[in-house]
């Protein structure tokens, strides 16, 4: 089951490395940065649904799985402001980069926090406390 998850974490880190990339590089244009949004919506609502519906069949420690889910809830509230902020914004490459690399340096901390200890569990270990 862990093997689902590893295999979404990998998805989803190439999709931010990309867009990091390319955001970078100047080689998005508006457009390209509101398709990309709303695959990372899409991949993040998929990857966020398969983690909670996996601490519910593991009676996952209530509060490690609430924090959990409210980092999950926070997460996506910020990315569903990244378009509307690159759009308000003068720059909006720049703007939309800020927020990229800020996401992608949240997801590192929320995947050793809270994504590592659930796939321990799911191995059959004792998560950590948070
Ligand atoms: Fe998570």
């Amino acid at each position: 089951m862990s093997s689902i998850l590893l295999d979404q974490h990998k998805e989803f880190d190439s999709l931010l490395e990309e867009l990091s990339y390319r955001l970078s590089a100047r080689q998005l244009s508006m457009s390209d940065i509101s398709e990309t949004h709303t695959k990372l919506v899409l991949a993040s609502s998929t990857h966020f649904a398969e983690e909670e519906r996996l601490m519910g069949e593991l009676s996952y420690e209530t509060a490690l799985a609430d924090a959990h889910r409210a980092a999950h809830v926070e997460f996506m509230r910020r990315l569903v402001g990244l378009l509307s902020e690159a759009e308000a914004s003068k720059d909006p490459i720049n703007r939309a980069l800020d927020t990229l690399l800020f996401l992608n340096s949240w997801l590192r901390k929320h995947g050793t926090e809270h994504d590592q200890p659930l796939i321990d569990a799911l191995k059959g270990g004792v998560p950590e406390p948070g």
